[in-house]
């Protein structure tokens, strides 16, 4: 899967992604990650990519040209490469372009699912005020938020995506099954886990994870996942119990 970032810190975004296992990934050919510098498709001369707001109000905005000629030169590439493997193109390419802003729709696991099974996906990242509407209206498929808080910019918000999408890509995680266990699937949180030393101040593993029943371990994990849902997130119990019925 290759994730293209429309960026004015491509920097940033590189060194966020380049460790761990979104890094190895990236390494291994799971994912790539391109960050492409907004700044390098101005045509002003002086590199300026933001200006004033009509009306008046503080901040600058950025301008859509740039935007827009740097959307459309990865579109292009995208295009180029699947016409090269002999896909049938869509316009532009075709890959979804995602705004990340606070007024987009709350960014979460199914939709992290969903955005997985792309080959491409673009992410514009926002800056000062904002992007030109008119930009948004023409290049951009969906609108998405991390939360409802404001934050300086979209490349914390396309990390957050990316990282939680990444790791859905088969391959990325050594561990494939680990994703089916974890928090949220099924609607509910991850059991509580332990590793060795069986007592650790005091504190004893609990009895039935050293059985060697995995009948046992699986029903005791259940368990405590209904369990912590129900006391820590209510509403995603109130998912989970919705979903059991319709099946
Ligand atoms: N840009 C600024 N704040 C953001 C947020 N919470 N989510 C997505 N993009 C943002």
């Amino acid at each position: 899967m290759n994730f293209h970032i429309l960026t004015l810190f491509p920097e940033m975004v590189l060194q966020g992604l380049h460790t761990s296992i979104i890094g190895r990934a990236s390494e291994k050919g799971y994912i790539s990650v391109n960050a492409v510098n907004i700044r390098d498709y101005t045509l002003d001369k002086h590199g300026k990519v933001d200006d004033y707001t009509y009306g008046g109000g503080a901040g600058m905005l950025m301008q859509a040209q740039p935007v827009y000629d740097a959307c459309m030169a990865v579109q292009e590439q995208i295009a180029a490469r699947r016409r090269e493997s002999g896909a049938r193109i869509e316009q532009n390419g075709g890959a979804r372009v995602i705004y990340v802003t606070p007024q987009g729709k709350t960014f979460h696991q199914d939709m992290a699912k969903e955005f997985a099974g792309e080959e491409d996906l673009i992410l514009l990242c926002g800056h000062y005020e904002g992007v030109d509407e008119r930009v948004l209206e023409e290049i951009v498929t969906d609108q998405v938020s991390i939360g409802d808080y404001v934050l300086t910019g979209g490349e914390l918000p396309a990390m957050v995506m990316i990282d939680a999408i990444a790791r859905l890509v088969p391959g990325v995680l050594h561990n494939d099954a680990s994703a089916l266990t974890e928090s949220f699937h099924n609607s509910l949180l991850e059991y509580p886990q332990y590793s060795r030393p069986e007592v650790w101040r005091g504190r004893r593993v609990p009895e039935v994870l050293l059985s060697g029943d995995h009948a046992k371990v699986d029903e005791w994990r259940l368990a405590q996942s209904v369990e912590r849902t129900k006391r820590l997130r209510p509403d995603l119990y109130e998912r989970y119990l919705a979903e059991r019925e319709t099946v």
